[in-house]
């Protein structure tokens, strides 16, 4: 049922959710700590596993770059997206398989396929069923090859409460609601998002010790400017000058536990 909210929530979201990540450059903030991150980690060439990669941003940049990517998503009409997108780039030849299927569930794959796994912009969060969870982390794993990176990034539960005090305080007075995403980061559809479950750090970070992977680097996406939209998109239109400090400012804190705590986005990056 969740699985079938999720999908119905993509399916809507269409072109927007190809521009999700260049919409302004808040926005932006994610795609390029991201990408600043695989460029740090990532082998210099080899398959890439794009799990969750909807409209395939992240699939495109990477197979520019000269990694082999298979794409992975839950929703077809942003795997159609995709392909276009792809077909555009004059990237085909990178793009090994485009396939729709789920990130719990990745049996036509064998164990150690991949030279690294990526699952990104909260694919993860999006099953709320702990256990199915769990099994996406397994899944996600096992077929990476021994010793490949694993980047993994979930949309966290402290930037959702400041984003309820300043754009949704109703929502606090629907307490069965607002509590069950406060207290147990769940969030099961309904009001205007598909179903998710909001992370808060230590939760990430435990889900991938238990399994003794070894942690590389735990990171804010959006880092400082979190919460701070329009503060943000001003300095870039505004101040070039200053801008250029506030991304060096944000590369050099968006590693700080208390900085991941705030994001709205963070990413894990582990090795097998
Ligand atoms: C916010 S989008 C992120 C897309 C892309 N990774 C990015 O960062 O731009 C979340 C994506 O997760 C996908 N998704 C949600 N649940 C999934 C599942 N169980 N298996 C595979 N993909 C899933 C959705 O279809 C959607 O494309």
């Amino acid at each position: 049922m969740a699985k079938k909210l999720v999908k119905e929530y993509y399916s809507e979201q269409g072109v927007k959710e190809w521009r999700r990540l260049i919409r302004d450059p808040y926005h932006q903030l994610e795609f390029d700590t991201t990408m600043h991150f695989l460029k740090k980690y990532l082998p210099k060439n080899g398959l890439i596993l794009d799990a969750g990669g909807g409209p395939g941003r992240y699939t495109i940049e990477l197979a520019k770059l000269g990694y082999d990517v298979v794409l992975l998503d839950l929703t077809p009409e942003l795997l159609k997206i995709a392909k276009n997108r792809i077909k555009k780039a004059k990237i085909q030849d990178k793009v090994k398989q485009i396939l729709q299927g789920s990130i719990n569930e990745l049996s036509i794959f064998e164990n150690h396929k991949f030279d690294a796994v990526i699952c990104l912009g909260g694919a993860l969060s999006h099953i709320v069923n702990r256990k199915q969870r769990e099994k996406a982390i397994d899944e996600l794993l096992r077929v990476a090859k021994g010793n490949a990176p694993i980047f993994v990034s979930v949309i966290g539960r402290l930037a959702l409460l400041v984003t309820a005090l300043v754009h949704f305080p109703q929502e606090m007075e629907n307490k069965k609601l607002f509590r069950g995403y406060r207290d147990k980061g769940d969030y099961h559809g309904g009001y205007g998002f598909a179903p998710c479950h909001f992370y808060l750090p230590e939760e990430l970070r435990e889900s991938f010790e238990k399994r003794k992977v070894r942690i590389i680097e735990m990171v804010g996406l959006e880092g400082l400017s979190s919460s701070h939209p329009k503060e943000t998109n001003r300095l870039f239109k505004n101040n070039p000058k200053a801008w250029k400090v506030w991304w060096e400012t944000h590369l050099k804190t968006c590693t700080y536990p208390n900085v991941i705590g705030i994001s709205e986005h963070f990413m894990i990056v582990c090795k097998k």
